[in-house]
Formats: C-alpha cells, sequence, structure tokens
C-alpha cells in the first residue's frame, strides 16, 4: 500500500513508518514539519530506500498538502502529527488549536478531495486513521480502566 503517515519522524511517528516500511513493506510518504520534537535521524535507515519520502511541509501549509494527496496518492492516511507536550499546552494552547485543530482539519480536507477522485473500489479501501490520546477521557483512578464508551473528560488544552 501507499501510506501517507503525518508526525513520521516523532516519538510513535518513526516507529511506526519504521515498521510499515521495513518490516510490512508499504511504500510511505511522511509528512513532517521537523519542529523541536522531530527526530529525522530515527528514520536514516531509510535513507535512500525508494519505498520512503520524506516532505518536510506544515499540515497547516493547505496547498502543500493538497499537493502531496495529488502526488503520491495515498491508499490510507495516518495522522499522528500533533503538539503532543502536556505541559506546552498549557503555557501556550494557540500552538495546540493551529495543529492539532485546524492542521487536522486541513488534512482532512485533503483526504476529501483526494477521496472524491477515487473509483469506487479504491474509495471503499480508503482510511484515514487519526491518532488521539487517552488524555481525552481525563484522569484514571486506581484500578480503573477506560473503555470506548468512557466520557471525555480533557483536564488540559492538549487533551481538549
Ligand atoms: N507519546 C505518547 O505517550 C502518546 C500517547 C497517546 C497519544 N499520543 C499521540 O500520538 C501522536 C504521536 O505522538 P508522539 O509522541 O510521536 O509525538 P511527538 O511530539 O514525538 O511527534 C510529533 C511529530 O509531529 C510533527 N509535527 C508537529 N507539528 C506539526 C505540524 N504543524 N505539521 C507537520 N508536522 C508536525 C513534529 O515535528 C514531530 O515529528 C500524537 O497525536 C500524540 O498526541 C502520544
Amino acid at each position: 500500500m501507499r501510506i501517507l503517515v503525518t508526525g513520521g519522524c516523532g516519538f510513535i511517528g518513526s516507529a511506526l513508518v519504521l515498521h510499515l516500511v521495513h518490516d510490512l513493506g508499504h511504500e510511505v510518504a511522511t509528512l513532517d514539519a521537523l519542529t523541536y520534537a522531530a527526530n529525522p535521524v530515527s528514520l536514516s535507515s531509510l535513507e535512500g530506500d525508494p519505498r520512503h519520502r520524506l516532505v518536510q511541509a506544515d499540515i497547516c501549509d493547505a496547498p502543500a498538502v493538497h499537493a502531496l494527496f495529488a502526488d503520491f496518492q495515498p491508499q490510507a492516511v495516518m495522522h499522528l502529527a500533533a503538539e503532543s507536550h502536556v505541559d506546552r499546552s498549557i503555557t501556550d494552547p494557540g500552538a495546540f488549536v493551529r495543529t492539532n485543530v485546524i492542521g487536522t482539519q486541513v488534512m482532512l480536507d485533503g483526504a476529501r478531495t483526494h477521496y472524491e477522485g477515487l473509483g469506487s473500489a479504491d474509495k471503499a479501501a480508503f482510511r484515514f486513521l487519526h491518532v488521539s490520546t487517552d488524555e481525552v477521557y481525563g484522569s484514571l483512578p486506581p484500578e480503573a480502566f477506560f473503555t470506548e464508551a468512557s466520557r471525555y473528560d480533557p483536564r488540559s488544552p492538549y487533551s481538549a
């Protein structure tokens, strides 16, 4: 498959990209703005691998996002790019609204435009996976666990 991974130079995203390419043999385009949280060295084993390309761009940059969809023609999107550090969300919530809300909307809009141009079989197979966080459910009491029926109870701008 051709899979577009956002945030693929981050902590989780880089492990995901390596798994998708090295272990599963998929073709991956990594879209990452290379913020302070990125560690592109994590993907150094993919240098020169024709199954991987790294595109440095901001997910809020709609023309760049739409151009990548048009060029790469992904069959699936795994969206992990985010501002992800809780303490930073308390001191600078605007950056979180920008990337996590506006950037996600730009990604969804790019996916929808791309999706509308697909044939019916490709439409049926297309997936957009948005990685979220258990923090949306708030604080967990000892010995308890969240379920899919748990109520949202965010405690920070990040989780909200
Ligand atoms: N790390 C955890 O423990 C954890 C737990 C639950 C959920 N999550 C979620 O999983 C996802 C990945 O987490 P992580 O720990 O790998 O995050 P991370 O902070 O390590 O990496 C985020 C990546 O996104 C990129 N990025 C940030 N803003 C961007 C933008 N505007 N445009 C393009 N790229 C941008 C950064 O450069 C970085 O490479 C996030 O959505 C996070 O909320 C993480």
